[in-house]
C-alpha cells in the first residue's frame, strides 16, 4: 500500500552527496555539461559518472535525453545506488516528468537524495518518480513489508521555489496512490461496506462524508441503482463526499463515479475468461474517491461534490433479470435487456441525485462502462463524451498537461434512437454498433437542460497489463491529475 513520504527540500550542499545512504539522483545533460552536482559526483566517483554517462568508451557520445543509468555501490561514495539522468535543459514539462518515472525508487522505502541542480522541472522529475513509486504489495504475505523510514531529499539550487511547487503535487501523488490501492483490492475485501468505510475515513481529512444505505437508496426512488445490487448480499451504497473549501454557497462541480465493485455480468453473466479483471470495475469510484483526496489534502480553495453508487453485479435468484422493467429516480423506465450494461443503470439515478440534490455548476462522472471504448481507444486515452465545449476543451487541456490520455468521442440523435424500447421508456443497450457512444447516450438522458457535463469512459485506462510511464502494471490513478488540475484552472484562478 502506498504511503507517500513528502520531499523534503533543502538548500544545496555538496558535501551531501559523498556522506547519503540509500539513492542518489543526479541530472548530466546530453551535451556533457556537467552542473556543480554532477561534477562533484565525478569527482568522488574518480570519472565514473562521466564513463557511465558516455555511451562507448573514449567517445564524446553522451547518452540521450531520457536515458537513466544506475551505478551500484559508486566507490568514493557512501550510497548504495548512483542513479544518472540524463535531461535535456529545454526537456519539457511532461518530458521531465517521465524521466522522473524511469526512476527505481523505493519499492522498499530507501532514503533517496535527489540532487537536482536548477533544471527548469525538477520538482517534475521527482513527481514522476513519486508517481512510479508504487506496488500494491498488501497480500503477499513474505513481502519484506514497507517500513516507510526511508527520507527523501530533493537538493536545489531552487530549493524554496522548487518546495513551494512540489507541495500540492503531493497530494495529487497520494490521491493516485489511494485510487491505485482501491482499484487493485480484490473483491472479496474490497465489498460494498469496506468501500463505503474507507470513504468515511476521509472525514479525518476535513471532507464532510454520508453513507446512505439501501432503505435510504429506496426512499429517494433509485430503483436502476438497487436493481443492479439486488442479486447480491453485499448492500448498495451510494456515498458523497464533500469538499468545500471555496466560497460559501458557490454552486459546487459534482464528480460522480461508477462503483461495481464486482461485475460478474449479473444473469447475462460474463465468460470465465478475464472475468477476475472486474474488480476494477469500481474505477470510476475509485477516481472519484482520490480527487477528493488530493483537494482536501491540498485545501484546494473550490466546492466539489463527489458522489459514489457502490453495488456488486451478482446472479442470484433475487437478481434483475433480462426484460424486466425498472424505474429511475428521474421517473423515466427502462428495460433492461443486459443485466451486463448495469454501470449507465448506477450512474444515472447518481447523477440524477446529484443535480436534484447538489444543483452543480458541472458535471463529470467517470466509468469503466464499456469493453468497446477498448477496442475504439486502447488503453493510452479514456474516451471523453462531452454537451459543453468550455468545459470538455478545459478538461482536455488539463490531461494533456497531466500527460493523461484523453479523447473526444462523439454524441448525436442518431445514437441516441438505438435506445428505443417497444415496452418502456428506454433499453439499456443499443446494439453492437458504437457502443461506448450508446452508452453515453443513456447517460445524457440523465443530464438535466443546460448542465455542462463531461462522461469519461475509463475501461482502457483505469487497470492496464503493462507498466505505464508512472505506474507498475494494475491500476493506474488515471485521472486524478486531471480533475485535480481542472479543479485549479477553472475554480481556483483569480
Ligand atoms: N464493466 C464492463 C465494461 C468493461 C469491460 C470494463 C472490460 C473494463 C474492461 C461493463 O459493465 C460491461 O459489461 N459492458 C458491456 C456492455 C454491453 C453488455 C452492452 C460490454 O462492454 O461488453
Ligand atoms: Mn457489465
Ligand atoms: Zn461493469
Amino acid at each position: 500500500m502506498s504511503d507517500i513520504r513528502t520531499p523534503k527540500v533543502i538548500e544545496t550542499d555538496l558535501d551531501a552527496i559523498a556522506t547519503a545512504e540509500g539513492r542518489v539522483v543526479v541530472i548530466v545533460p546530453p551535451n556533457g555539461k556537467l552542473d556543480p552536482a554532477a561534477r562533484r559526483v565525478n569527482r568522488l566517483t574518480k570519472g565514473a559518472l562521466v564513463r557511465l554517462t558516455l555511451t562507448a568508451e573514449d567517445d564524446d557520445d553522451w547518452a540521450k535525453s531520457g536515458t537513466v543509468k544506475t551505478l551500484s555501490y559508486p566507490a568514493g561514495m557512501a550510497a548504495e545506488y548512483l542513479d544518472v539522468l540524463c535531461v535535456d535543459r529545454n526537456a519539457s514539462v511532461v518530458e521531465a516528468r517521465r524521466i522522473g518515472g524511469k526512476l527505481p525508487v523505493a519499492k522498499k522505502k530507501d532514503a533517496v537524495l535527489f540532487a537536482l541542480g536548477k533544471h527548469r522541472y525538477a520538482e517534475q522529475i521527482v513527481m514522476g518518480a513519486m508517481l512510479r513509486a508504487y506496488d500494491f504489495t498488501e497480500h503477499k504475505t513474505a513481502e519484506v513489508r514497507d517500513e516507510g523510514t526511508g527520507t527523501i531529499t530533493v537538493m536545489c539550487t531552487k530549493h524554496t521555489e522548487v518546495a513551494e511547487k512540489l507541495e500540492p503535487m503531493m497530494a495529487v501523488v497520494e490521491g493516485a496512490h489511494m485510487t491505485r490501492d482501491l482499484v487493485n483490492e480484490p473483491a472479496n475485501v474490497l465489498t460494498t461496506t469496506e468501500f463505503a468505510k474507507r470513504l468515511a475515513d476521509m472525514k479525518s481529512l476535513g471532507l464532510k462524508v454520508e453513507v446512505l444505505d439501501e432503505p435510504a437508496l429506496e426512499k429517494l426512488g433509485m430503483r436502476t441503482l438497487l436493481s443492479v445490487g439486488q442479486g447480491s448480499a453485499s448492500p448498495s451504497k451510494v456515498v458523497v463526499m464533500q469538499w468545500n473549501g471555496g466560497k460559501k454557497g458557490e454552486a459546487p462541480l459534482a464528480l460522480v463515479g461508477k462503483g461495481v465493485v464486482f461485475d460478474t455480468g449479473g444473469i447475462s453473466l460474463k465468460p470465465a475468461g478475464g472475468m477476475e479483471d472486474m474488480t476494477m470495475d469500481m474505477g470510476g469510484a475509485g477516481v472519484v474517491a482520490g480527487t477528493m483526496r488530493t483537494l482536501a489534502l491540498r485545501k484546494a480553495q473550490a466546492n466539489v461534490v463527489g458522489l459514489v453508487g457502490l453495488v456488486e453485479n451478482m446472479p442470484s435468484d433475487r437478481a434483475t433479470r433480462p426484460g424486466d422493467v425498472v424505474k429511475s429516480m428521474k421517473g423515466d423506465t427502462v428495460e433492461i435487456i443486459n443485466t451486463d450494461a448495469e454501470g449507465r443503470l448506477v450512474l444515472c439515478d447518481v447523477m440524477w441525485y446529484a443535480q436534484e440534490k447538489y444543483k452543480p455548476c458541472g458535471m463529470i462522472d467517470l466509468a469503466t462502462l464499456t469493453g468497446a471504448i477498448i477496442i475504439g481507444l486502447g488503453h493510452d486515452n479514456a474516451g471523453v463524451f462531452s454537451n459543453d465545449e468550455a468545459l470538455c476543451n478545459a478538461f482536455l487541456r488539463a490531461a494533456k498537461a497531466e500527460d493523461e490520455g484523453a479523447w473526444r468521442m462523439p454524441l448525436g440523435e442518431g445514437y441516441d434512437k438505438l435506445l428505443k424500447s417497444r415496452i418502456a421508456d428506454m433499453k439499456n443497450i443499443g446494439g453492437r454498433a458504437a457502443g461506448s457512444v450508446t452508452a453515453a447516450q443513456f447517460l445524457q438522458r440523465f443530464v438535466q437542460d443546460g448542465m455542462p457535463w463531461i462522461h469519461l469512459d475509463i475501461a482502457g485506462v483505469a487497470s492496464v497489463k503493462s507498466t505505464t510511464a508512472y505506474a507498475p502494471a494494475g491500476a493506474t490513478g488515471w485521472g486524478v491529475a486531471a480533475l485535480n488540475r481542472l479543479v485549479t484552472n477553472m475554480m481556483e484562478a483569480e
